[in-house]
This record gives C-alpha cells, sequence and structure tokens, in this order.
C-alpha cells in the first residue's frame, strides 16, 4: 500500500472512492477546485495496481481571522479499513498544512452518529469538538465541529513550519501571560 499526494489525474478516482463510501458527494469540479488550489493538500492510499483505495480531500480556509486547514472529505474502502491508512492519509494532509501553509490548526465535521471516524479523530488525532451544527448534513443530521491543534504535535513531529515565529505566537503569548501573572 502506498500513500501519496494526490494528482489531477487521480481526481476522479478519488471521486469514484468517495461514491462507493460515503452520501456526501461532490461534482468532479469541486475536486478540481482542491486539487489546483491547494494541490499539496489532498493524498490518496493505492494498492499494488495502483488502484486507489482511500483518499484525503483538503483545503485551506482563507477568509477567516485565522488561515486554517480543513478536511472536505476523507474515506477507506471497506476491504482497507483498519490497516491504519485514515491515520496516515490525515497525518500526511496536516504535515503538508504545516509545511506548506504555516497551519496551526485543521478543522472538520462529522455525522453525530459516525461513530468510527468520530473515535479516530477524537481519540487516535486528538481533534476536540468545538460545538454541535443542527441539521448541517443534508438529509437533517446533526455534525460535531471539531479542531486539531497542530502546534504541539508539528514540534514533537519535528515539524518545521515556514514562518516559525507566527506558527508559534499563541505560546509566546501564554508565556507572557505566565511572566505577568508569577510577577503579579
Ligand atoms: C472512518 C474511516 C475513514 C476510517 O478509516 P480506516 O483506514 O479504517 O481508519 P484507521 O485504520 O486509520 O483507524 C485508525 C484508528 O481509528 C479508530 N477507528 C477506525 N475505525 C473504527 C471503527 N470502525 N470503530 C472504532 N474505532 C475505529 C481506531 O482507533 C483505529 O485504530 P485501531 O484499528 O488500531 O483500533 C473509514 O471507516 C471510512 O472510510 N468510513 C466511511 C467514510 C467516512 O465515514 N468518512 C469520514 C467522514 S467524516
Amino acid at each position: 500500500m502506498n500513500i501519496r499526494c494526490a494528482q489531477v489525474a487521480d481526481l476522479m478516482n478519488m471521486q469514484h472512492c468517495n461514491l462507493l463510501c460515503l452520501p456526501e458527494n461532490y461534482q468532479l469540479k469541486y475536486y478540481m477546485y482542491h486539487g489546483l488550489s491547494w494541490p499539496q493538500l489532498s493524498y490518496i492510499a493505492e494498492d499494488d495496481k495502483k488502484r486507489i483505495v482511500g483518499y484525503v480531500l483538503a483545503k485551506m480556509e482563507e477568509d477567516d481571522d485565522e488561515p486554517h486547514g480543513h478536511i472536505t472529505s476523507l474515506a477507506v474502502q471497506r476491504e482497507y479499513r483498519r490497516l491504519g491508512l485514515a491515520q496516515k492519509l490525515m497525518n500526511q494532509t496536516a504535515r503538508a498544512m504545516v509545511e506548506v501553509y504555516n497551519c496551526r490548526y485543521v478543522s472538520l465535521h462529522v455525522r453525530v452518529s459516525n461513530r468510527a471516524a468520530y473515535h479516530l479523530y477524537s481519540v487516535v488525532l486528538q481533534f476536540k469538538t468545538t460545538e454541535t451544527e443542527p441539521k448541517y448534513y443534508a438529509d437533517g443530521e446533526d455534525a460535531y465541529a471539531m479542531r486539531r491543534d497542530l502546534v504541539e504535535w508539528a514540534k514533537e513531529e519535528g515539524i518545521t513550519p515556514p514562518h516559525p515565529e507566527k506558527f508559534n505566537k499563541a505560546d509566546r503569548k501564554q508565556r507572557r501571560q505566565g511572566r505577568q501573572i508569577a510577577s503579579s
């Protein structure tokens, strides 16, 4: 099994994998938008015959106060689950978010009933739930909005962001607050 950055030529097969795995489906142009706008952020898992068996489709949210990464879609075909592929795909995209975009956190939505994905996100990847968004999905189901802080993780993994000053800014703020408390 090989994990690599997705190319434009992979986007149709990612769409096919998505159709097999999830009720949230997108037009090919939406995959193109991701692939062309943020070519470093989406990854695929392929088998020995170069068939795509899993993918993560990711982008940057650039309009917010703090630009951050966002997972648009993640799926692994049924026969290839519980092999650690989703975890690897998610970590590859997180690494690229830090290395290319100086990203301090990544966000996503997950159905409240999706126990497998929720477990992966909350327990394995240390995402925190920030809110529940009522009726987020087309069928009326609620979503958990989740967020993973990448600053500590990047330090542990030895990942270097392009602008370390900006990347570590909260740490500096916290240290300053710590000093103020200590001297008062
Ligand atoms: C959710 C999904 C992407 C996980 O893919 P995966 O490759 O099987 O996940 P991994 O093998 O990397 O799992 C890593 C860990 O996550 C947790 N996990 C994964 N699937 C789980 C399940 N069905 N139940 C409980 N925990 C699960 C486990 O802790 C697992 O580690 P372990 O196997 O050592 O116990 C996959 O089940 C899937 O494609 N589901 C349908 C599409 C979907 O729901 N996508 C997410 C939309 S938000």
